[in-house]
């Protein structure tokens, strides 16, 4: 996307630079060769045009949450971070290939596997909500593919931080897959805002082109930005595209945000669906929802995590009135906390920590990738069974103040074992306590689900467990 020759690739101790490998709206990305272990990585290092105390201080907040959340597989895997000799910030990632998105626009993707990559990135997209973070620049240059052929995520926040700051275009921002109320400056992100990119998204992957790009008429970024605030995507002109999975898209990219799903997971749920409708096996959902899993480091401790009543803080009003940086610290743009209070969201900035220095962030975030890979093994569900594995029976469930509280007696588990649990309000967890309390409203039905993980199988689920909140 840049129109601008590449910046020098700066001398990186340890790493042989190879070649340019494409360029950003703030940054360039470069192979090297490391030296140990030796393996070929790619580098993102952000142009010194637009660093500055601040700029590094949110590409440190950037590097630490994808090293957090790194241990997703449709997440961009980072190895390390620094600042080069010339003052730099850079990122050590994995090296993946951007066929895909060059691939869209001249080619027509079918539609089962334009499917498949969204429900893996949704699920990335899903995962990041759950563990506080909104990624604030979801399109198709920032879907990636490993050497195996799966779709990552890459890129969380740091784009739309700069582009709060300076002129949009000047900095990349992706107004193609921007949601209205962003581009109009009522809000810097929510979930809603990421369920319009992510459906933006999935429409450009499907139509060829953007949602509001029209062939043959002036696409300046003044026209989309109009064609966006109005909010009515064009049909995406394409015979094999079910109806279904246009009413899907075109609901995500409803310009009332209260009008679009209450989650990626819920869109994700129909995307499913429409693979079941065209007759090809649903692609798996990997979602994670527990605390430990998503453990966060020293540096992410004091992200503000909301803990608000769910109407005061789903009103649109009242994310209206959180304008960029009216309620944010000078670092707040990366590292958005949300919190998912049973079917309902919020959403606000965060306050970066400013106190890590430079080198210390690059322990933590090596810290934290070591932790994640550590944790991947157990994360992966896989859906074996086993008979020697034993069942939870009867779990109870009592409720008080705006909450239920699951519990069971422990069946026999042992050693590593697990409880995998899943609600019907879309939370799920693994962990090792026999009680899990759910946020509810009253008149709200919660029902919950334990199965006993065990050497990487699970067993047979306990019997569904539902309980009505009293009015
Ligand atoms: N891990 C990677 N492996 C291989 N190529 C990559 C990797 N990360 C990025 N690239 C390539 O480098 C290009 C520039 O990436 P970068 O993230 O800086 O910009 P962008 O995503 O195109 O736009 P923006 O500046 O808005 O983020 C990408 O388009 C992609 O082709
Ligand atoms: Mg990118």
């Amino acid at each position: 996307m840049a129109r601008r020759l590449p910046s020098a690739p700066p001398n990186l101790p340890g790493f042989a630079h190879v070649h340019v490998l494409g360029s950003g709206g703030f940054a360039d990305v470069f192979l090297y060769e490391q030296n140990m272990p030796r393996r070929q990585v790619a580098v993102k290092v952000m142009l010194s045009e637009v660093v500055n105390d601040q700029v590094r201080q949110m590409f440190q907040a950037e590097a630490n949450l994808m090293a957090q959340l790194s241990a997703h597989p449709a997440i961009l895997t980072v190895y390390q971070a620094s600042i080069s000799a010339d003052g730099r910030p850079y990122l050590v990632m994995e090296l993946c290939s951007s066929a895909l998105s060059q691939r869209y626009r001249t080619e027509r993707i079918p539609v089962p596997e334009v499917l498949r990559v969204a429900v893996k990135i949704g699920s990335a997209i899903e995962t990041a909500h759950r563990a506080g973070v909104l990624h604030r620049d979801i399109k198709p240059s920032n879907i990636l593919l490993t050497a195996y052929g799966h779709p990552v995520l890459s890129d969380f926040g740091i784009a739309a931080t700069l582009g709060e700051s300076e002129n949009l275009e000047a900095v990349g921002m992706s107004i193609p897959w921007s949601a209205p109320e962003v581009l109009m400056d009522e809000t810097a992100g929510t979930i809603e805002s990421e369920i319009w990119s992510f459906a933006a998204t999935v429409y450009s992957l499907l139509a060829g082109r953007s949602p509001f790009e029209q062939p043959g008429e002036s696409n300046k970024s003044s026209d989309l930005i109009s064609r966006i605030n109005r909010a009515k995507p064009g049909p995406i002109g394409r015979g094999d595209v079910p109806p279904s999975l246009e009413r899907a898209l075109a609901r995500a990219m409803s310009r009332k945000p209260e009008n679009r799903h209450e989650s990626v997971l819920e869109l994700v749920r129909e995307l499913q669906a429409v693979e079941t409708e065209l007759g090809v096996p649903q692609t798996a959902i990997e979602v994670v929802m527990d605390d430990w899993a998503l453990a966060t480091t020293s540096n992410l401790e004091d992200r503000t995590r909301i803990k608000g009543g769910h109407d005061a803080v789903s009103s649109v009003a009242q994310r209206r009135r959180r304008r960029r940086g009216e309620d944010a610290g000078p670092y707040s743009a990366v590292g958005t906390v949300v919190r998912e209070t049973g079917s309902k969201t919020n959403a606000t900035n965060a306050t970066a920590s400013r106190g890590i220095r430079a080198f210390a962030w690059v322990l933590v975030a090596a810290a934290v990738l070591v932790l994640a890979l550590g944790t991947i093994a157990t994360l992966v569900l896989v859906r074996a069974t086993s008979t020697d594995i034993p069942t939870v029976v009867d779990v109870q469930a009592t409720t008080k103040d705006g909450t239920v509280a699951f519990s069971w007696a422990d069946p026999g588990i042992k050693g590593d074992d697990s409880y995998q649990i899943s609600t019907n309000t879309g939370e799920s967890s693994i962990q090792r306590s026999p009680a899990f309390t759910v946020d509810a409203e009253p008149g709200d039905r919660v029902c919950l689900t334990v199965t006993v993980n065990r050497d990487g199988k699970t067993g047979s689920p306990s019997s569904e467990k539902c309980v009505d909140v009293p009015q």
